[in-house]
């Protein structure tokens, strides 16, 4: 009985540790779902590297790239789109003011993503994963402005959407950091 016991744990270790070789060799589709799944939002990474072909060759710290590369490509969209508002002549001054202060929030958060590129190019991962929190923390210095406001403005939908998008984003790139961190 514990002879069995013990030879079907050994076959049960040699299945396991073949398949962690096959995924290692494969690196791919595999290393795709694996890595996403230390992120909070699943879908969200399997989606998003699934959009850069580059992926499917990349290692761990290559989906990080392609990550805070996708973070900073949002950042953009939703900068320009704040430039775009602050245009418009519908808005009050107050309104002027909070957009300007969230473009300018959104750029930041751009500027940060973009320092933990080096950063991760050189293993400093733990520099790479504070650059690209407070990446995220930027979209809620945005949201706060317009609580502050008095009388307090009402926070866009399309921003909030926006807000949750870049900082989604972020923290799957935090989460494959975070492998990267436990991996040195
Ligand atoms: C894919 O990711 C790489 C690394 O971040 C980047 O250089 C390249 O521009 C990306 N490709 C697309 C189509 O976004
Ligand atoms: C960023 O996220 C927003 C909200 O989901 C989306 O509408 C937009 O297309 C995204 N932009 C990029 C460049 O990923």
């Amino acid at each position: 009985m514990g002879f069995l016991n013990f030879s079907f744990i050994l076959l049960l270790m040699n299945l396991l540790s073949f398949q962690v070789l096959f995924d290692l060799v494969k690196g791919d589709a595999t290393l795709i779902r694996q890595t996403c799944k230390n992120t909070k939002h699943y879908e969200l990474c399997v989606s998003s590297l699934r959009s850069n072909s580059t992926s499917l060759k990349a290692d761990t710290k290559g989906l990080a790239v392609i990550m805070v590369g996708i973070s900073m490509m949002n950042a953009t969209d939703t900068y320009s789109y704040l430039s775009s508002q602050l245009l418009s002549c519908s808005n009050d001054a107050s309104t002027k003011k909070v957009l300007k202060l969230c473009s300018d929030k959104y750029s930041y958060a751009y500027d940060a993503l973009q320092s933990s590129l080096p950063e991760l190019g050189s293993d400093s991962f733990d520099y790479a994963s504070l650059h690209v929190t407070a990446a995220s923390d930027y979209t809620n210095v945005c949201h706060n402005a317009f609580r502050v406001r008095s009388p307090a403005l009402a926070y866009p939908a399309e921003l909030a959407r926006r807000e949750d998008a870049l900082r989604h984003l972020c923290d799957v790139a935090l989460g494959i950091i975070d492998l990267l961190l436990a991996q040195e």
